[in-house]
């Protein structure tokens, strides 16, 4: 990998950065980057993480890989002032939403696009990442992509079909979860821990929980069961939660999510 790209400084970019800096075998100074208003940051992130300032969309010319981490209504502007310097290169798409189809007309079909949905936990390089692959992808531009997205986290490869739900599912997951922890949370404050001891336990009960899962190779259904004796304490309080309906919120849950998702989409793909 010789060069990369990266277009936007914000959170997302950061992530990637992070996670490529940790690669021993890559030079930092050969990832380039780019934002519109605040040149402090790319100081910021130049000191840092190493990365060179980009001192304009020229920059990109010569790269193999261009990351895409702009908002999704600022993806259409960022891409015709990328395109003069389009020749080939791979773009990774982090921008929600934003269908292939739609960056590959806009980029006049001169790079080859990948669309990623990334979550929260990219940031301590724990994400869950979905992926699309656009057509005019190639196998190896497919591994270079990964290889480097998997220095942020685990990645999915995906028909890009699914990528509302992958929204829904584990781009919105870290919220959903959340829900559920800050209601554990408060009933346990309620039944008397300090709140400090709550958060404690809190955490490595969730930490362990999927350790758990991912070590012993178990569904939840399977874990949920193995923890569950008969009319003891978790069946206690595993029937009110069925009782009330938690599973049926969930799914519904994550069906509004995604249709939200593609709304959103549409939204802003539509011609302004
Ligand atoms: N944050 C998340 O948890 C998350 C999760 C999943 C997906 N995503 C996706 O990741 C993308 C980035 O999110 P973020 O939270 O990192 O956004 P952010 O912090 O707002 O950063 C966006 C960056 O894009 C730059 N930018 C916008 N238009 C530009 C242009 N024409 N040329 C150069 N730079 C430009 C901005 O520069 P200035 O600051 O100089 O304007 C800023 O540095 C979004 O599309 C989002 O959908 C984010």
């Amino acid at each position: 990998m010789d060069k990369i790209f990266v277009l936007g400084a914000g959170a997302m970019a950061e992530s990637f950065i992070k996670g490529v800096s940790q690669d021993p075998d890559f030079a930092v100074d050969h990832i380039y980057v780019i934002n519109r208003h605040r040149p402090e940051r790319l100081v910021e992130l130049q000191r840092v993480y190493g990365v060179t300032p980009a001192s304009s969309m020229e920059e990109a010319r010569g790269a193999n890989v261009i990351v895409l981490t702009v908002k999704p209504y600022d993806v259409r502007a960022a891409l015709r002032e990328l395109l003069p310097y389009l020749d080939g290169q791979i773009i990774i798409s982090f921008a929600a939403g934003i269908p292939i189809s739609f960056m590959e007309e806009i980029t006049e079909r001169r790079a080859h696009v990948i669309r990623t949905m990334p979550n929260v936990p990219v940031a301590v390089l724990e994400g869950a990442i979905a992926m699309a692959v656009g057509e005019s992808v190639d196998a190896k531009s497919v591994d270079v992509a990964k290889r480097l997205l998997e220095k942020l986290g685990i990645v999915v490869e995906l028909a890009e079909e699914l990528m509302d739900a992958a929204t829904a599912f584990s781009g919105s997951g870290p919220g959903f979860v959340s829900y559920f922890l800050e209601a554990m949370e408060d009933a346990a404050v309620g039944l008397g821990f300090s709140a400090e001891m709550a958060r404690q336990l809190l955490i490595q009960t969730v930490v362990g929980t999927a350790k758990v899962l991912e070590e012993w190779g178990l569904s939840p259904a399977e874990l949920k069961a193995r923890v569950t004796s008969p009319n003891g304490t978790t069946h206690a309080g595993l029937t009110v939660l069925a009782d009330r309906g938690m599973g049926e919120a969930i799914a519904h849950a994550l069906v509004e999510a995604k249709r939200r998702s593609k709304e959103m989409g549409e939204q802003f793909t539509k011609e302004s």
